[in-house]
């Protein structure tokens, strides 16, 4: 439950307003900013979509199966609420939002998310009606919008370390539809951590496309851990998600070092192949990885190992399908999202050509999901048997 109330003097008359978040952790800590900047604007925040005026969808596009969910959500409302599709569907589609549904009302990109009250202003005040895109480029989101110190959960809270992505994998939207990589400041980081402990959060994750990567200054994400580990009243800490390219020993020695600090590493993979790794424009080699993961496993005894990995690439091979599965067996992740191959507009990878049928990524993506959930449910009792 949110742990902010809205202020007194507007709660009579205050709008409620409800939002339904899809996608990954950033569109969660993204929809906690628009609630804590619609509270300090006199909104409500609501429970329920039925009690609801105004219903923000805060959308994801990394697959097509995220997109195909929020259309089928939205065509389910009808009536006369305010209804806001915003995230990075919103920066996928614009104007299109409105010949694929005539029930939204207003469409808001990731970056320019500080306008939603400003928007939802003119709707409510006035009677003001006109569908419009009110997206997309902002360069920079003001700093403000992170200091709210609206947070979901009572004791835990996502911070944004960095925006964006600049490693175009080919297979991937989110550097068309959240902009290039820009790191937040350390000192605003820092400060955003301190006003949540003091606001009783005792744990946090820190969140990016690629937090390895970060750098201000002087500062980089190693230095940056031990300062967050270093912050009085703060118990615990993790991050999400690192990416191999930008991975060395310093870093697996921060986690090792620091007690605040989970050990464990989501680090994802992709693929066992390098020519599939190669056309993901993925930045490794399968060799690569492998020396990664065996220093990080020297080095933080008992870490925990998670990974992601894609099936049905285009051109992937059923021997190709086969050498991801040996690795993976070779691995031994504690735990894998497997995901089936979707072509996304603007990509390289959607120019290629993907021959493969969608019965075949099926039985792929089902293989490789019962071969992993074995090696998770053994890794799970030896764990269980150390602790016990
Ligand atoms: N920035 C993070 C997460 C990106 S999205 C990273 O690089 O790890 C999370 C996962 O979704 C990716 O790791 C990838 O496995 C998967 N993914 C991204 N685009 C996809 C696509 N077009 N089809 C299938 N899976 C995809
Ligand atoms: Fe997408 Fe690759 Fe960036 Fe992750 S690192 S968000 S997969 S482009
Ligand atoms: Fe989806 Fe956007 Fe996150 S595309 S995975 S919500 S960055």
């Amino acid at each position: 439950m949110p742990n902010q109330e809205p202020k007194k003097s507007y709660e009579f008359f205050a709008p409620k307003v409800f939002i339904r978040t899809f996608g990954c952790q950033m569109n969660v800590r993204d929809s906690e900013v628009i609630c804590g900047i619609l509270v300090n604007a006199g909104y409500k925040i609501c429970a329920s979509d039925r009690e609801a005026d105004i219903i923000i969808v805060n959308t994801c596009s990394v697959r097509q199966h995220a997109e195909d969910r929020v259309w089928s959500l939205i065509g389910s409302y009808k009536g006369s609420k305010i209804i806001g599709l915003v995230g990075c569907m919103a920066q996928n589609y614009k104007e299109r939002v409105f010949q694929r549904d005539v029930n939204v009302s207003f469409v808001v990109g990731p970056q320019d998310i500080y306008k939603i009250p400003e928007i939802l202003n003119k709707f409510t005040s006035k009677g003001f009606f006109e569908r419009k895109v009110w997206e997309v480029d902002s360069p920079d989101r003001p700093e403000e919008i992170y200091h709210t110190g609206f947070f979901q959960d009572k004791d835990h809270a996502y911070v944004v370390i960095s925006e964006g992505c600049s490693n175009f994998c080919s297979y991937c939207v989110v550097p068309y539809v959240r902009g290039p990589l820009r790191h937040r400041k350390n000192i605003n980081i820092l400060r955003e951590i301190r006003e949540a402990v003091a606001r009783g959060i005792t744990r946090v994750t820190l969140l990016g496309q690629n937090v390895n990567a970060y750098y201000d200054n002087s500062i980089n994400f190693t230095k940056l851990l031990r300062q967050v580990n270093a912050l009085e009243g703060l118990k615990e800490f993790t991050f999400f998600t690192s990416h191999p390219k930008d991975a060395n020993i310093e870093f697996f020695q921060a986690i090792c070092d620091l007690n605040k600090l989970n050990k464990s590493l989501h680090l994802p993979l992709q693929s066992g192949v390098d020519r599939i790794l190669n056309l993901m424009n993925r930045g490794y080699s399968v060799k690569k990885y492998l020396a990664l993961i065996d220093s990080y496993r020297k080095i933080v005894k008992g870490g925990l190992l998670t990974t992601d990995i894609i099936v049905g690439f285009p051109s992937e091979t059923d021997k190709e399908f086969k050498q991801t599965c040996d690795l993976i067996k070779k691995v031994r992740f504690n735990a894998a999202y497997i995901f089936k191959y979707s072509p996304r507009p603007n990509t390289e990878a959607a120019r290629l050509t993907d021959l493969l049928t969608k019965k075949e990524k099926e039985k792929r993506h089902k293989k490789i999901l019962d071969l992993q959930r074995e090696i998770s449910n053994k890794l799970r009792i030896k764990h269980a048997d150390a602790k016990a």
